[in-house]
């Protein structure tokens, strides 16, 4: 069981949402924060609410599509604390409307550069000063069920970016395996953000339509994101590879299971013509 206790955690996105309910959470276990974050004017604020929470806090204005900004980042992580053990590569956008082979350049560009290429970006950094101490760490994705399953939510593009998240976590773990790092990925069903209306803001100018730029009636009842925290953070100190936080998508995986054992019992019964 990792201990929290005056280590080091970088949380991405940590502005807002389940990266700042992560980052109060491991403070209040005794971890020394930095906040990651592309939104400059909400990052005072969240470091404050960390703080509060017991542990020291930085908040670093940082775009983690940017790899340089990365590193930027990780430089004022090691001036304010001198080592990183945990890294939390939560930062994230979506998009809600268009389709796969309508949608422009400038979107997949901007949703694979935050979403995907921001993990790769952290993990490059960051995973080489976690092994420079040699007292051991984890990397925390946090993935999601649309890293698993395609539901019909007009996501495609994110849910192609979740997806990749999932290989990207998995293999890591087996490349991290006996080094002292462990791997986690959470994947969260809904929970209770205002992820759609801060990705609308965020999106500015880019092409092509959003739809439910705001939070909708349904997220409301979503799960809390303190639970989704205290789950993720529960299952990354057992050293849990997966993380599932809600209960009741345990029914979608049965689902898409099903699915492809049929595809098997296809197989099997497969004759030439
Ligand atoms: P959120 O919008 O509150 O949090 C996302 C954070 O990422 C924001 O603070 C935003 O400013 C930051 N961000 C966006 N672009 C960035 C960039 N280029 N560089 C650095 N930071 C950037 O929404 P939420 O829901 O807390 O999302 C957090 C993560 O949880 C995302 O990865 C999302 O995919 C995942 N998730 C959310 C679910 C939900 O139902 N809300 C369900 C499953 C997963």
């Amino acid at each position: 069981m990792m201990e929290l206790q005056d280590k080091v955690a970088v949380v991405t996105g940590a502005a807002s949402g389940i990266g700042l309910a992560l980052a109060k959470a491991l403070a209040s276990q005794g971890a020394s924060i930095a906040l990651l974050d592309v939104r400059r004017d909400e990052r005072d604020e969240a470091a404050k609410a960390v703080r509060a929470c017991g542990g020291d806090a930085i908040g670093v204005v940082t775009d983690v599509s940017d790899a340089a900004a990365v590193e930027a980042a990780a430089s004022a992580t090691l001036g304010a604390f001198g080592r990183v053990h945990v890294l939390v590569n939560n930062a994230g956008v979506v998009v809600r409307g268009p389709k796969l082979f309508e949608v422009e350049d400038d979107v997949w560009d901007w949703i694979v550069g935050v979403n995907l290429y921001g993990a790769i970006h952290c993990l490059r950094t960051f995973i080489p000063l976690i092994r420079a101490h040699g007292e051991g760490g984890h990397i925390l994705s946090m993935g999601s069920m649309s890293g698993f399953l395609s539901a019909r939510r007009q996501t495609g593009i994110y849910t192609t970016t979740k997806f990749a998240i999932t290989g990207l976590t998995e293999s890591l773990a087996h490349e991290l395996e006996g080094t002292g790092i462990g791997v986690s990925l959470a994947l969260p069903g809904g929970v209770n953000t205002e992820f759609y209306a801060s990705s609308a803001a965020l999106r500015g100018g880019l092409g092509g339509r959003n739809e439910f730029a705001a939070a909708t009636a349904e997220t409301a009842g979503f799960m809390s994101t303190e639970e989704v925290a205290a789950r993720a953070i529960a299952g990354m100190k057992a050293g849990q590879l997966y993380i599932a936080t809600h209960p009741d998508c345990r029914r979608l995986h049965e689902e898409r299971h099903r699915q492809l054992m049929a595809a098997y019992d296809a197989a099997d019964a497969w004759t030439r013509p």
